[in-house]
């Protein structure tokens, strides 16, 4: 395999240094805007020269964004190359229209390392669901938040130094708002699904609440009741319908979600006749997300293209009802909903998952969690 390389940052060097001791594959050309160079590689600026290059038969993408990634995965497809990406947020976003595009064009489409980094997840789900019906996804899918909420709970770190080390270990995305608010968890839970199900939500009807709200008196709260915050999403099928949501969770210290440290991830499926599974590993970083890129490309050699057959267009419904911790403005509709109050913040009835995100919507500084005895 020939490999046109776009992108040489954390995820991109650390996929050419891997393929550099693979002898069925190598990376042939590097288009991106660094200044490196490299002993058997070209190194260019002009995408174009990998288009038109017959030799390179698969494009591995690693530059990140939806914004040129898109352009020019788009134009690998329509060049007749493979698509290896990373990228949770092209694939989430461009779901409807570069699945059946390369379906159409009859070329390989894989994204590994878009969901759990170094886990074999996607593709433990392509396995799983050939002689099952899978009837949950989801879990601790970001390494980042994963690893801001360990360091308070754990280690007494504030939110902003734990954001900080996140950074400088390379887990964050270069908006790390994307990760704290939940978006990088919310991309990688509606691409679940849709593998899982065979279907493509409507991101629309998915809701996400993420962690930036939290504070030291939050985790010192719920460090006083017995409860450990992360951040969790869900996707379930029942009865034909949909749900889906991302949140803040509160679990217990037996749960399995409890003992998620630093950056990892424990991303679980429950199947017909699995039950459940949960894979855990590195969720981010240079060498465990390329690992899995590399894996993609073996995995193309081998013939094998998405994980699924494009499905229909569907929308969640999130009827769930669960309790949350809320701190935020008491107004009408929380006063009439609480249960209880936890110093400052409250205890809520039974809510349904769409009417407390549709709350939180239009309190946008104030922070919720779910309370659960099951995480996923
Ligand atoms: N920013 C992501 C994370 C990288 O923290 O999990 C891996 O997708």
């Amino acid at each position: 395999m020939k490999i046109g390389l776009l992108g040489f940052g954390v995820v991109g060097r650390g996929v050419y240094d891997i393929t550099s001791e693979l002898d069925n594959m190598q990376v042939a050309k590097v288009v991106c805007l660094e200044d490196v160079s490299l002993p058997d590689a070209e190194v260019t600026r002009d995408i174009q020269s990998v288009l038109d290059d017959p030799t390179i038969d698969t494009v591995v993408e690693a530059m990140g964004g939806v914004g040129a990634a898109y352009k020019f995965v788009r134009a690998a497809i329509e060049a007749g190359k493979n698509i290896v990406t990373s990228n949770k947020a092209l694939v989430c976003s461009f779901y409807d229209e570069l699945l059946p595009l390369a379906q159409s064009k009859g070329v390989q489409f894989r994204c590994t390392a878009a969901v759990g980094g170094g886990i074999g997840w996607l593709s433990e789900l392509e396995r799983s669901r050939r002689v099952q019906p899978i009837m949950q996804v989801g879990g601790i899918m970001n390494g980042t938040c994963n690893y801001i909420l360990d360091s308070m709970t754990r280690l007494g770190l504030g939110y902003d130094e734990a954001l900080k080390q996140a950074q400088s270990l390379g887990y964050a995305e270069a908006k790390p708002a994307t990760d704290v608010e939940g978006i990088d968890t919310w991309h990688k839970v509606i691409l679940s699904s849709n593998i899982a199900f065979g279907v493509s939500l409507d991101t629309t009807t998915v809701p996400v609440a993420g962690i930036s709200a939290i504070t030291a008196e939050d985790v010192a709260a719920f460090n006083a009741r017995g409860y450990i915050c992360k951040l969790i999403s869900t996707g379930k099928r029942k009865d034909g319908k949909y749900s889906a949501y991302v949140q803040p969770t509160l679990v217990k210290p037996g749960q399995p979600e409890a003992a998620v440290p630093s950056n990892y991830n424990l991303i679980t499926l429950v199947g017909k006749y699995s039950g459940r599974m949960s894979f855990f590993g590195q969720g981010a970083g240079r060498y465990p997300t390329a690992y899995n890129v590399v894996q993609d490309c073996a995995d193309v050699i081998a013939g094998k293209g998405f994980y699924c057959e494009y499905g229909p267009k569907v929308a969640a419904v999130n009827d769930d009802k669960m309790t949350y911790y809320v701190r935020g403005d008491r107004d009408a509709w929380l006063s009439e909903h609480t249960a209880d109050t936890w110093g400052e913040a409250v205890i809520t009835k039974p809510v349904s998952v769409s009417d407390m995100h549709a709350w939180l919507k239009t309190h946008p500084g104030a922070f919720i969690a779910a309370l659960s005895d099951d995480a996923l």
